[in-house]
């Protein structure tokens, strides 16, 4: 019998979750962005899923899976020790703290790997979620994604010894 509050999961990445990934990927920004960022601009970000670098990004990375009764409904990728890549939640189950449960784990991951600090390009949809997390913002970046340009925002945590 399905439970009425599941329990989010979490899981390494495998190749067969790319189309997943990237279905996730398009529905978290056409669904969570649109306040921050034009249609236009949307639309870029959401068809680098299309290329095939994303699922070799993916699979070079770090990349976590949260799941919920198995299904994926999130995913983040670690690059090197120390950088959050990627990090996008269905919008079906936002606010629910998949993307905390994703980001604790990446920050652990970091620190295993002995990293000082953990920095992201944070989407203006993204940041306050990271400053919540006690990021802090370093720079204003502008990147071309399709020929937009999208606004993002480098910020940096130092990793404490509780981590
Ligand atoms: C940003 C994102 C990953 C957050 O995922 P989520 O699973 O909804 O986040 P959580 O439920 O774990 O939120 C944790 C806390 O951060 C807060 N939070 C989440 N998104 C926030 C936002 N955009 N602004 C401010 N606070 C936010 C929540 O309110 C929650 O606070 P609480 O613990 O006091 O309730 C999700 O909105 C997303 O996928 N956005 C679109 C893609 C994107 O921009 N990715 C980032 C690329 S760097």
């Amino acid at each position: 019998m399905a439970q009425a509050h599941p329990k989010p999961g979490l899981r390494p990445f495998l190749p067969a979750d790319v189309p997943v990934l990237a279905a996730i990927f398009a529905a978290s920004i056409a669904e969570l962005t649109g306040d921050d960022y034009s249609e236009a601009q949307q639309e870029a970000w959401m068809a680098a899923a299309e290329d095939e670098e994303f699922g070799k990004r993916l699979a070079a990375d770090l990349t976590l899976i949260a799941t919920l009764e198995g299904s994926p409904v999130g995913f983040a990728s670690l690059r090197g020790n120390d950088h959050i890549h990627m990090l996008y939640v269905h919008p079906a189950v936002a606010g629910q703290g998949i993307a905390t449960m994703l980001v604790d784990a990446l920050e652990k991951l970091a620190g295993g790997r002995g990293a000082q600090s953990l920095s992201v390009d944070a989407s203006d949809t993204a940041q306050g979620f990271f400053a919540k997390r006690g990021y802090t913002a370093q720079q204003r970046n502008s990147v071309t994604i399709n020929d937009e340009w999208l606004a993002n925002t480098t910020m940096k945590k130092a990793l404490g010894a509780g981590q």
